[in-house]
Parts: structure tokens; sequence; C-alpha cells
């Protein structure tokens, strides 16, 4: 029996944009999730399509237990997150000898299966190594994380799918590439710009904010995203986005430690649950079995 974990992730900047080659943040964040997979003679169909497609890709019949901390279809990379868990459970419990970075590459051939193929390396590659990672193409860059990180996460409660968002912003680009190609430019900017403000949390809550505009005017936002990212900021949040696919699931807002609870507390009031967390430096990691 072996059991390991991944962690969640948040979209710092530059979802969308970066499933078209420009630059996205993202990392690691608190919320684990813990898969434990066993040699077993029967194997029983899992009902998640990531670790029946893992199973599959390794050749593999075992048997396998999920525990998630994580809410799943929330744009907090839980998908990403079972994935990286059960390919490296799956690797120790069958002594396949992977690398953490063939199992990141692994990692990222079952979300593209998955996902109708587009998926960008993100998610998989940030729960992988853990901290923050800068991806851009085939370039991913582990990057020094800003100190003292107050991040509130809200989540709408409002499902949505990955791959259907993804379609959706594909067909407006093919529809409407002068509109939207400047959309996905100005994000990948503000990733960039970014990068040379890491230490300054006023400045990145600004960019925050700029990039969420930009992921409403791509059309991946949600009224209930709306609500909570305005709720943030009122509430005294240095700024507020979307993370992920958006159409639903989480918004996250950068704060100060003084106006963490204050910021949660106006999320909880829109109707939001909320998870205060830092980031989370550690990538998949092997746990004690059960
Ligand atoms: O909603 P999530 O956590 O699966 O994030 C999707 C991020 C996208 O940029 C929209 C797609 C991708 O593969 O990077």
């Amino acid at each position: 029996m072996a059991t390991w974990s991944a962690p969640g992730k948040v979209f710092l900047f530059g979802e969308h944009a970066v499933v078209y080659g420009k630059p996205g943040i993202a990392m690691s964040i608190k919320p684990r999730v813990m898969v434990t997979v066993r040699h077993s003679r029967y194997f029983q169909r899992p009902n998640s399509p990531y670790i029946a497609e893992c199973f599959k890709l390794l050749d593999i019949k075992g048997s396998v237990y999920v525990r998630s901390q994580l809410p799943s279809a929330s744009g907090l990379g839980s998908s990403a997150a079972v994935t990286v868990a059960t390919l490296f459970a799956i690797n120790d419990e069958f002594q396949l000898g992977y690398s953490r970075a063939e199992v990141a590459e692994l990692a990222h051939e079952v979300e593209k299966i998955t996902q109708g193929g587009r998926a960008s390396a993100t998610d998989t590659y940030v729960s992988t190594f853990g901290g923050m990672v800068l991806i851009r193409g085939e370039e991913k860059r582990r990057l020094i994380p800003p100190q003292n990180l107050s991040i509130v996460i809200g989540n709408s409660m409002v499902s949505h799918n990955t791959s259907e968002m993804v379609r959706r912003v594909a067909e407006f680009r093919e529809h409407s590439p002068a509109v939207a190609n400047p959309i996905m430019d100005a994000i990948g900017a503000i990733t960039m710009e970014a990068m040379h403000n890491m230490e300054n949390h006023k400045e990145l809550g600004n960019l925050m904010n700029r990039n969420h505009a930009l992921l409403e005017a791509l059309g991946v936002s949600h009224p209930a995203l709306s609500n909570l990212v305005l709720a943030a900021r009122s509430a005294g949040a240095y700024g507020a986005k979307l993370s992920g696919a958006g159409g639903g699931g989480c918004i996250w807002a950068l704060c100060s430690k003084g106006s963490r609870n204050r910021v949660a507390n106006a999320l909880e009031d829109c109707d939001a649950k909320t998870i205060i967390t830092t980031i989370d430096t550690e990538g998949a990691r092997k746990e004690a079995d059960l």
C-alpha cells in the first residue's frame, strides 16, 4: 500500500491565456488531496476519469482510496492534485521508478487526455513541485515566493467545468480573434509585470484586479464571482480575482494579516465557503499509510 498527497493551487495570474502560450503564474496552497493505492487482483473502475486514466496510461490494475480537503470542480486544481497523487502512489506501490519530473509530465498527459486535448501544464506542475511557478509554453520556472502571503479563498459553490470554459474561450478566439487576442496579450503583460512586483502586495493586488477584469472580458466570470471579488476588495483586500477556468468555482483575495478575517467574513456574508490559507512550498509527498 502507498499513500501520497498533493496540494491544490491558485492561479495568481494568466489562466486561459496560458493555454495559448502566454505566461501564467500559479502557486500551491495548503489544502491537499491524499490518495492510497494498493496492489489488487480486482480492479474496480474509479469514479474519477482522471484516476481511471492514470491506471490506463500506466497499464496497472489496483485499488484506490481518495481523501480530499480540496473542493472539486472549483478552480483550486483538485483534478490535478488527484492525478499527481495517484500517479506518485502507483509509481511507489508498483516500483515503476519514474522521477518527479517524469510524473509531472505523465500527469499533464492525463489532464490533456481527460480534458479533450487542451490543458496547460500549470496545475500538474505546481501540484508536483509545490511553491510558485511561472509557466510559458514549454518553459517552467520555479519562482521565489513573496513573504507573508495571506490568502482568502471564496468558493462561490457554483460548479464549473474546466473543459467547457476552455472550449468557450477557444470558440471566442476563433470567432473574434481581433478582440480575443489583445485580451490574451494584456493578461500576459500583467503576468510579466507581476514578476517585477512580487514583494509589493499593493501592486500585486492592483494587477489581480486588472487580470480579473480581463477574464470578465473573455467571458469566463460569473455574477457570483464578480460579487465575491467586489466584496473582498470592499472589505480591505489588496486585490481579488477568480482562479482557474471560471464560470463558477473560486475567487482568491490577497490580504494583509490584519484584514484576512474581515475579508473572509465579507465573503461568507455573500454565501461563499471560505478558506484562509497561504502558500504550500512542498509538492507531492509520501504520507504514512493508514
Ligand atoms: O479550473 P482549473 O483549476 O482546472 O484551471 C484551469 C486553468 C486554465 O488556464 C483555464 C486551463 C489550463 O489548462 O491551464
